[in-house]
């Protein structure tokens, strides 16, 4: 026998219990999204390398050691998608979207690839929903971004066991004062660092702020504060988003080292955090990132968004308990004996299922009583069994498989009484929308 094959290391099957919870995420942030102007995009697993290189930042962890980066046979390198926010705007950019009226919302929910060490809630598939406004800079998008993010929290049943936590890092120009000012303080104090926060002191030190080992948390937090190093234009932006989320009546805690793992950001940035176990498995982030768009050869674009890891968001759910509604269950099992009964069964289950009711069967050759043993495994509330007498008197049977009671009906009247006993409010009734010609 041929050895049995595994997924790859960090990633996985999503089993039909699991689809229940991404489908009703997915239409928890269709619904809110839609509610606030946004529309769907979805941009190609893959881009060219430099759509990330360019913008995430060259020091940060995606980029120098999560990217799954590979060449084409024309020796292109390309790279599978570690986040949403990259790709977006180079389709904003590439479609001319700054013809559309301004500001351009779109929201995705998309899988995502990174090179992670794998470990609870941390994936090298994993999906985000995220949400991107761009071609506007009022710090009033901002409050609208991070009420959505967390009006979905709280849809979703989780948003009591987050925090939102908040800052400003200023323009690059501010960034790039501040981080000689942190290179400054931290000279002689190298020995206490851990061996990324040594090699971050040289290439990016604002990471050093938020690491999370023990000696270096203690440094961060006597390193002078980057309030100190902002432009007064950051500041008053980000009193104006202060003062919005206060008027929504959204918490948040002020927090002075949050700086995000991308180095597209400017201005106000903020992450949804477990309350009880902090930054370690932030649910969602976001933020500014007015300068992105130039980065990716466009014309100045302000831009500001949000992405949250769907794996995590039900992890959480789980751990609170909390189930989602699905329709995978089935009305009717529908048994047969004889290759004639079989042949009038499949048009007959092509009326049940246009009808709304969800219907399986004419399956198999084997007895009635084994048919009727696997419609109970399948827990339909009714099977319909045609044998060669049935076929005969142009009849079937209905049974109610709780009561085990049952009755016959004439064939053409089998739907109608199965709707009936249904009842038509528990029908599969969706439809997706007329369509116009
Ligand atoms: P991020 O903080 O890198 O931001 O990722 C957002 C969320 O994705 C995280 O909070 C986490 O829940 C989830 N996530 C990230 N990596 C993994 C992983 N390896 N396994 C499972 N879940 C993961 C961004 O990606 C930005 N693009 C967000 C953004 C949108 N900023 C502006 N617009």
């Amino acid at each position: 026998m041929a050895e049995a094959l595994r997924t790859a290391k960090g990633v996985h099957d999503i089993l039909p219990d699991d689809q229940d919870y991404y489908t009703f995420i997915k239409k928890v942030v269709r619904h809110r999204a839609r509610q606030a102007g946004f529309r769907r995009i979805s941009t190609p697993i893959f881009e060219f390398t430099d759509v990330f290189k360019r913008t995430i930042g060259d020091t940060s962890d995606i980029v120098s050691k999560e990217m799954y980066t590979f060449e084409d046979r024309k020796g292109r390198s390309l790279t599978l998608k570690p986040e949403g926010t990259a790709g977006v705007v180079r389709s904003y950019i590439q479609n001319s979207m700054n013809q559309l009226p301004q500001p351009v919302m779109l929201y995705y929910f998309e899988p995502h690839f990174r090179y992670d060490r794998p470990q609870k809630g941390r994936y090298r598939q994993f999906w985000q929903f995220g949400l991107e406004v761009l071609g506007e800079n009022d710090p009033a998008l901002d409050a609208q971004v991070i009420h959505l993010a967390h009006k979905i929290n709280e849809d979703l049943g989780v948003g009591h066991i987050f925090s939102l936590q908040l800052n400003t890092i200023g323009t690059s120009e501010d960034r790039k004062k501040y981080m000689q000012v942190l290179q400054d303080y931290y000279v002689g104090k190298e020995r206490s660092l851990c061996e990324d926060c040594l090699s971050r002191l040289e290439k990016n030190p604002l990471r050093l702020l938020d690491c999370k080992e023990e000696d270096c948390i203690i440094l961060a937090e006597l390193a002078p504060a980057m309030k100190n190093y902002l432009d007064a234009e950051s500041i008053a932006h980000h009193e104006e988003l202060k003062g919005y989320l206060d008027e929504l009546g959204i918490e948040y805690t002020e927090n002075d080292r949050l700086v995000r793992g991308l180095d597209y950001y400017s201005r106000t940035v903020f992450e949804f955090w477990d309350k009880e176990k902090g930054a370690q498995n932030a649910i969602g982030g976001g933020g500014r990132y007015d300068g992105l768009a130039e980065l990716l050869g466009g014309s100045p674009t302000p831009g500001m968004g949000y992405a949250a890891g769907v794996e995590r968001l039900i992890a959480n759910m789980k751990r609170e308990k909390i189930k989602v509604p699905h329709k995978d269950d089935l009305h009717v099992f529908v048994a047969q004996l004889g290759r004639e009964a079989k042949r009038k069964c499949l048009p007959l289950i092509d009326q049940m299922r246009d009808a709304g009711l969800k219907t399986m069967g004419a399956l198999g050759k084997g007895s009635i009583n084994i048919q009727l043993r696997l419609a109970n495994k399948f827990k339909v509330p009714y099977t319909v069994l045609i044998g060669i007498t049935e076929v005969r008197e142009g009849t079937a049977i209905i049974r109610d498989m709780e009561k085990g009671i049952q009755e016959t009906v004439d064939f053409d009247e089998v739907v109608d009484r199965l709707v009936e006993l249904i009842g038509e409010e528990d029908l599969d009734k969706y439809s997706p929308g007329e369509l116009t010609y």
